[in-house]
């Protein structure tokens, strides 16, 4: 018997499925590129690369950590990093992890233990979903932006678990669609439970300084875990959780993603410090892309509450065409298929950025307008 069977016959499934991922090798020129999470059009201001290059001639920045955080000597870059986010927040601490993801993963399955339980919207990314199973605790998951369905998880079961740890997204990724945070604040506080928000696709588009939709609503001294990503508006890489001190101290010894993995390069620390000082400076950046999600929202006949617009047509094998049929037109969209949203609802998503403008996107009407006709046929 053939040893790779089980692998190839798991591959021809998901090819049946239409749901067989490949690495994107093209290196097409779009007219449009709808797919990026570089929000704010941040990686290609040339501008802002140049002034970033000037500063990195006085300075020479390495290019690997060559250790884990917790053996490195020259981390100043690293620790300043920490600082200035914690100050944006008005927070005691930050920490720094290698991505989004290691953050998630390693932040709640270090905190959250076997007498504990966690609480997770359904629609949470793979990262926290992955550190929740990684950790020790129980796991049940709310329906989707339904707080009504966790109060009553939360009236039925806080009881029996030493700590509750209630899990959110701010912005959802595949949706676009903003978590009540007001009410989830409530129910933190009538509970006795922790709060823990994603704020990936917030950060540098959401609230007056670009910290999210926790400083949009006034409400950042008022979760206990605020996550960030530097990979999407901010155009770098990492994560970070803003925390208390005692909380930062804890994660230090206990995340593992954080212990047991090479820090992020100081060079590319450099670049994260210098986009976030600037971080209050893209103002108008995140007004028009305001104005233009909503224009185009509109355009299309979604409801939207964010730069991110789905645009759901069902079976995967539609989303596969329709993205195709987009393609052709100069518009590169990523097509969303099941598992990562539920059977049924795969889609286009439309990820909007400050550089794009309304009029270059009028064409996609007609393209989409086509595409039912067609499927009404
Ligand atoms: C909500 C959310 N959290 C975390 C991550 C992971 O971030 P990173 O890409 O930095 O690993 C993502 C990535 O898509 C995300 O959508």
């Amino acid at each position: 018997m053939d040893k790779n069977n089980n692998f190839r016959d798991c591959l021809s499934t998901l090819k049946k499925q239409n749901n067989l991922r490949c690495i994107a090798t093209d290196s097409s020129e779009y007219a449009l590129d709808l797919s990026s999470n570089d929000y704010l059009g941040l990686s290609s201001d040339v501008r802002l690369y140049d002034d970033f290059l000037k500063e990195l001639q006085q300075n020479r920045f390495p290019f690997s950590a060559s250790s884990s955080r917790l053996l490195l000597k020259n981390a100043q870059g690293h620790h300043n990093l920490e600082q200035l986010l914690a100050s944006c927040y008005n927070a005691e601490a930050c920490l720094i992890f290698n991505s989004g993801y290691q953050c998630n993963v390693g932040v709640i399955s270090a905190l959250a233990s076997k007498n504990d339980l966690i609480l997770a919207d359904k629609f949470v990314h793979a990262s926290c979903m992955d550190g929740a199973l990684l950790s020790k605790a129980t796991l049940k998951r709310y329906q989707h932006l339904n707080y009504e369905h966790l109060e009553q998880l939360l009236e039925r079961y806080r009881k029996e678990y030493e700590n509750v740890f209630i899990i959110t997204e701010s912005i959802f990724s595949m949706d676009g669609d903003r978590a009540d945070l007001e009410k989830l604040v409530a129910l933190k506080n009538q509970y006795k439970a922790f709060l823990y928000v994603d704020e990936a696709h917030a950060v540098g588009v959401r609230g007056r300084n670009g910290l999210g939709c926790l400083e949009e609503v006034g409400l950042i001294d008022q979760v206990d875990f605020i996550v960030g990503a530097f990979g999407k508006a901010l155009a770098s890489v990492g994560g970070f959780i803003v925390c208390s001190a005692l909380i930062k101290s804890f994660l230090i010894n206990h995340a593992r993603s954080f212990m047991y993995s090479t820090a992020l390069p100081p060079v590319n620390i450099a670049w994260t410090h210098f986009v976030v000082e600037r971080l209050s400076d893209f103002k108008i950046r995140r007004l028009t892309l305001e104005n233009t999600s909503r224009e185009f929202s509109n355009l299309i006949g979604v409801k939207t509450q964010s730069n991110i617009i789905p645009y759901i047509v069902g079976s995967n094998s539609h989303a596969m065409e329709l993205a195709s049929n987009l393609k052709k037109e100069g518009f590169n969209v990523l097509p969303i298929r099941t598992p990562t949203v539920p059977e049924n609802t795969a889609r286009l998503r439309f990820s909007l950025a400050a550089n794009h403008s309304i009029k270059n996107l009028l064409p996609i009407k007609n393209i989409l307008i086509k595409y039912e006709n067609k499927m009404v046929k």
